[in-house]
């Protein structure tokens, strides 16, 4: 039995005793076994199999040792643990399990999903740059991007992704960065990662993709040519609702870089804590997703038959107008779908009144299905303010709105005849 181990990838925790286990078989592990075994560092001292959760803000140093600033810092995973704002032991672990679910080199954690976005631009963009910004995505990265980073010198513009002539069309000498979703939310809207990829790379950008709604089992968007892939770890990775956190996953050399800029100053360093329930998620996270996207499509289908219902889309649905690219993209088509309806706020009035299981509440990705109405003037008010063919785009998938649903482990029967009673 051995007492130290990580995985075969290039995993190992650099600071822990621990030492390469080869597989058995000699080969890679699966990506299901990736998701409990990579990061894992038994503890030398006591055995524990489970990670340990390490609380401590400092650890002891011999004088000498470390760095007094991490600016400049080419790679601080390389230092010993000095302070938990630059790195803890607890939340590495679940670094080198998120990258190596991704593929990626390395990866930084952060408090939240929002956190890595941010420390995102403000790595890859200084003043005078600009960023390509899908037209719809998660709400705080589009106020992020559209409304703050014109503060700081940088240049926004916002474009449908999936119209691959519009992306094309925006670059402009001094874009350095796009940054797109695949499905966006909360539209579900696919972009084409690969096209949006050698577009970028033929003129000199990187592209960060928001992988939240699809996670690691149903895309990879590192083997498809996109440079960062960041998640709300708050979301279907933690797949709880007990725990907010977020990541961004990529080559070793701009992970460094954003953990020594962003990760470092932007001071949003994930708890250890909430490390150890996001990696608890994770050891489900296979299967979480598999038993969603299953329960999803038969949901998508009760809905398409609903007399209340007037149209749904999921990526999973040959009606989706990008079905083909979901396919080509997407292993599972993941637990997220909408459905609209007449007079969507009077329905919204009626569903939370009258749904016993389905929860009517923000958020999405937990083990407990919910559903709420993102109404499109409110949205368009509120974060997007599209117009002219954007808006058009907007409701050709929208409408007047749509309630979203996040599918969650209940039994399928039990999510349909709920939503089946509070439609009527
Ligand atoms: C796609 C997506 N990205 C990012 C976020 C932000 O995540 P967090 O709330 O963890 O900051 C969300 C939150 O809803 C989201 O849906």
């Amino acid at each position: 039995m051995p007492l130290n181990r990580s995985s075969t990838i290039a995993v190992v925790d650099r600071h822990s005793q621990a030492t390469a286990r080869p597989h058995s078989a000699g080969r890679p592990l699966h990506w299901e076994t990736l998701a409990l075994d990579a990061g894992l560092v038994i503890d030398p001292t006591t055995k524990a199999i489970a990670p340990n959760i390490s609380m401590s803000v400092n650890n002891l140093l011999a004088p000498g040792d470390g760095a007094f600033s991490a600016d400049g810092v080419e790679d601080l995973t390389a230092l010993p643990y000095l302070y938990a704002r630059w790195t803890n032991p607890t939340v590495r672990q679940l670094e080198q399990r998120m990258a190596a679910l991704e593929g990626a080199d390395d990866a930084l954690a952060t408090a939240t999903g929002l956190a890595a976005i941010a420390a995102t631009f403000l790595t890859c963009l200084k003043a005078g740059d600009h960023v390509i910004i899908s037209d719809v995505c998660y709400a705080g990265a589009s106020e992020l991007a559209r409304r703050i980073l014109p503060d700081y010198g940088i240049e926004v513009t916002a474009v449908n992704m999936s119209r691959l002539d519009a992306v094309a069309a925006a670059f402009r000498p001094n874009t350095r960065l796009v940054h797109c979703e695949s499905p966006c939310n909360p539209i579900l809207r696919l972009t084409d990662l690969s096209a949006v990829a050698v577009l970028a790379h033929q003129r000199g950008a990187l592209v960060s993709v928001d992988s939240t709604l699809a996670t690691p089992v149903a895309t990879r968007p590192l083997a498809l040519g996109v440079d960062l892939v960041i998640h709300s770890l708050t979301k279907f990775i933690n797949g709880h609702g007990d725990a907010l956190g977020g990541i961004v996953c990529g080559r070793k050399e701009l992970i460094e870089k954003i953990r020594s800029r962003a990760g470092v100053y932007l001071g949003a360093s994930l708890s250890a804590q909430n490390a150890w329930l996001i990696m608890r998620g994770i050891d489900t996270l296979f299967p979480r997703i598999r038993a969603v996207s299953e329960s999803a499509i038969q949901v998508a289908r009760f809905l398409c038959d609903h007399p209340s219902v007037k149209s749904v889309t999921y990526p999973g649905l040959e009606t989706h107008p990008q079905h083909a690219l979901a396919r080509r993209q997407m292993n599972v088509f993941g637990g997220i779908l909408t459905f609209q309806t007449d007079d969507p706020q009077k329905m919204a009035v009626q569903l939370a009144g009258r749904l016993r299981l389905v929860h009517y509440a923000f958020s999405l990705g937990h083990q407990r299905s919910i559903v709420v109405l993102l109404d499109t003037n409110e949205m368009m008010k509120a974060t997007y303010e599209l117009q002219g063919a954007q808006l058009g785009d907007y409701r050709a998938f929208a409408g007047d709105g749509v309630f979203r649903i996040s599918v969650g482990l209940e039994s399928v029967d039990d999510i349909i005849d709920d939503l089946d009673q509070a439609l009527r």
